[in-house]
């Protein structure tokens, strides 16, 4: 299958590029490298021994999108351009919106222009806002998130939700990804945030790798098995093959709105991961404990079992692994 990978430089959507590699698909990327690099192609190239045709370029950028689509025969989009960052998303609202809405219409209408009508979309746990039961089910009715970012993903969710009803030859499925951590085994690709991490593996890399003096774990006085917040953490890799299982599903599927959780099903606590990261890579993290973050939730994580049931798609990684191959990737681009 031929298929367009918005953001395919980031984090997540260079993964995935590798494991459609590996199945054989053929790839083109569209990514600003706003938040990643170029070099990210080549090492995709090295890990998996195929060509990716790249185009440096924004998805709100209507031309330059319709040459893509005219260029290239796309038979499917997976559209992981966005903006990410909770706490920038406060600041700076509008920019925010601006990006995250305006290439996903931008994306929709050119697509639609082309009758590429097959649509794998980001979305993210935060679209659950704060729900009774710490198990979050499809099922659930979507609550509001406590921050722009996360508003623009449940935006997005309802924009689909309704052009899909108002042309029935889409078929479109909503990912929601629980909290990815851990790097491709090879140690090429992974996350490296430019400046302080605001997520909590990145911050360990950069305390491990001595860039930063200790981690500050927000708050232990939560209502949880260590006082410490509890999340569901999975791999990227599995996260990555989520992906595959999910545009199988949906060349076979009717036309629709499908969403499925992509979680390990597990809660995992803070204090769990630094103790687990600190084992496996037997280093020391030097950390303090400090006050609650504002806006964080004690504890959630995904119930996983639709995925599984309907995609065939379960992680294969351990906390073990994902905190062996995120030191890995780090220590590797230090060298
Ligand atoms: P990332 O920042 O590493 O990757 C996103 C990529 O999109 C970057 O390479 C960036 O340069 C590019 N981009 C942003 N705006 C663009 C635009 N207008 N045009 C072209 N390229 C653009 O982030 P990631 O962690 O790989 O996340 C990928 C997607 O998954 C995002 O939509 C994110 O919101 C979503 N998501 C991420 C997480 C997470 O914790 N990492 C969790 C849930 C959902
Ligand atoms: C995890 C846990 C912190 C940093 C965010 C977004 C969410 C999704 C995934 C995109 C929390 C604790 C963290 C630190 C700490 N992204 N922590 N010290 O907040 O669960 O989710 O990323 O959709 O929308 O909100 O992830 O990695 O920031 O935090 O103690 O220095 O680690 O309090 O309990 P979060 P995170």
């Amino acid at each position: 299958m031929k298929i367009l990978i918005t953001g395919g430089t980031g984090y997540i959507g260079s993964h995935t590029c590798v494991e459609l590699l590996n199945e054989n698909h053929e790839i083109i990327i569209v990514d600003n490298l706003y938040n990643s690099k170029k070099t990210v192609i080549e090492k995709i190239q090295n890990i998996t021994n195929k060509k990716v045709k790249f185009y440096e370029a924004d998805v709100s950028d209507k031309n330059r999108l319709e040459n893509i689509f005219e260029e290239n025969d796309i038979e499917a989009v997976i559209h992981f351009a966005g903006l990410k960052a909770v706490g920038e998303s406060v600041k700076m609202p509008l920019t925010y919106y601006r990006n995250n809405i305006d290439s996903t219409l931008t994306l929709l209408e050119v697509m639609s222009e082309h009758n590429c009508k097959n649509l794998v979309f980001s979305s993210s746990a935060t679209v659950y806002g704060e729900q009774e039961e710490p198990v979050y089910v499809e099922s659930m009715k979507r609550k509001e998130p406590s921050n722009p970012y996360g508003k623009t993903k449940a935006m997005i969710e309802q924009i689909l939700e309704d052009l899909s009803i108002s042309d029935p030859e889409w078929k479109i499925t909503l990912l929601r990804y629980f909290n990815p951590i851990g790097a491709h085994k090879s140690g090429e690709i992974g996350e490296d945030p430019n400046g302080i991490p605001n997520n909590l593996m990145p911050y360990i890399l950069k305390v491990a790798i001595q860039e930063l003096p200790e981690l500050t774990i927000f708050g232990k006085d939560y209502d949880t098995k260590d006082g410490t917040c509890i999340r569901d953490y999975i791999h990227v890799v599995d996260l990555a093959k989520g992906h595959i299982k999910a545009l199988e599903h949906l060349t076979k599927a009717t036309p629709g709105t499908y969403i499925y959780n992509l979680g390990s099903g597990q809660g995992i606590s803070v204090q769990e991961i630094v103790t687990t990261f600190e084992k496996v890579n037997n280093i020391k993290i030097d950390y303090k404990f400090g006050p609650r973050r504002e806006g964080d939730l004690p504890g959630f994580y995904s119930d996983a079992s639709k995925a599984y049931k309907e995609l065939g798609w379960k992680v294969e990684e351990t906390l073990e692994t994902m905190c062996k191959d995120s030191y890995n990737y780090i220590k590797n681009q230090k060298q």
